[in-house]
């Protein structure tokens, strides 16, 4: 299966969407965001550079970014398709992208866009938890843990990511509006484009974005 990009703003449901269908379709799912929040919690080079622009809730460099596609798209099981959250995040990083995969022979084959309202991204952000160990994604009223601060899942504690108070989500936003949005005509133009109403229930997001992948 080709690539595919989720493309959205922070909060639209990229991570949650992104695992899902992962294991639908028996493919990895490459989120950007984890691999530099693991950088950070590593306290590795590239962790200190981008800590940061994180915490600030804005882009990390291109090159940055860059180099760290390139390197996680040689993985062995990158090899059958996999699904990209958070990549790219603007021009450059798309057209960086279009190079890598031209000079393997290869091109995206969806870019799915998960359209959500600014109020409701700005209330998923602000009651979303994490699991420390495992990294399972809860959501204090849309998606509680049967235990409180305790994952479903592996029992591990739950906690709030360090960029998901109100006014870096909103900064979050005007960065997604400014430098991200510009994708929309980009893939537009490539005709790979599909919006999709992401404002219901994981579920149905879900059976939307399978429609608008298969029904291409
Ligand atoms: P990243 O981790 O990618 O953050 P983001 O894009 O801001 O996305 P989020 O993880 O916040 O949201 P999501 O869309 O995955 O939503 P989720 O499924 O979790 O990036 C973090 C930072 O890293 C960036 O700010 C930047 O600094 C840097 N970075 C990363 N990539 C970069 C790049 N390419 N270039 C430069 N810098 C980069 O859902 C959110 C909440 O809503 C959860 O609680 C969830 O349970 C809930 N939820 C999800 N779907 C639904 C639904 N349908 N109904 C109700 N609740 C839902």
């Amino acid at each position: 299966m080709p690539p595919m990009v989720l493309l959205g703003p922070p909060g639209a449901g990229k991570g949650t969407q992104g695992q899902m269908l992962a294991e639908e379709l028996g493919i990895p799912q490459i989120a950007t965001g984890d691999i530099l929040r693991a950088a950070v919690k590593a306290g590795s080079e590239l962790g200190q550079k981008a800590k940061s622009y994180m915490d600030a809730g804005d882009l990390v460099p291109d090159e940055i970014m860059v180099g760290i596609i390139r390197d996680r798209l040689q993985q062995p099981d990158a090899g059958e398709g996999y699904i990209l959250d958070g990549f790219p995040r603007t021009v450059a990083q798309a057209e960086a992208l279009d190079d890598m995969l031209a000079a393997i022979g290869q091109k995206l084959d969806h870019v799915v866009h998960i359209d959500v309202d600014n109020e409701l991204l700005v209330k998923r952000l602000s009651g979303r938890v994490i699991c420390r160990d495992c990294g399972a994604t809860y959501h204090t009223r849309f998606n509680p843990p049967a235990k409180d601060r305790v994952c479903d899942l592996c029992g591990g504690e739950l906690f709030q990511r360090e960029d998901d108070q109100e006014k870096t989500v909103r900064s979050r936003l005007a960065v997604f509006q400014e430098r991200t949005q510009p994708l929309v005509e980009y893939y537009r133009q490539q005709g790979i484009y599909r919006k999709v109403d992401g404002d219901q229930d994981p579920e149905t997001v879900r059976a939307r974005i399978l429609q608008a992948i298969e029904g291409k």
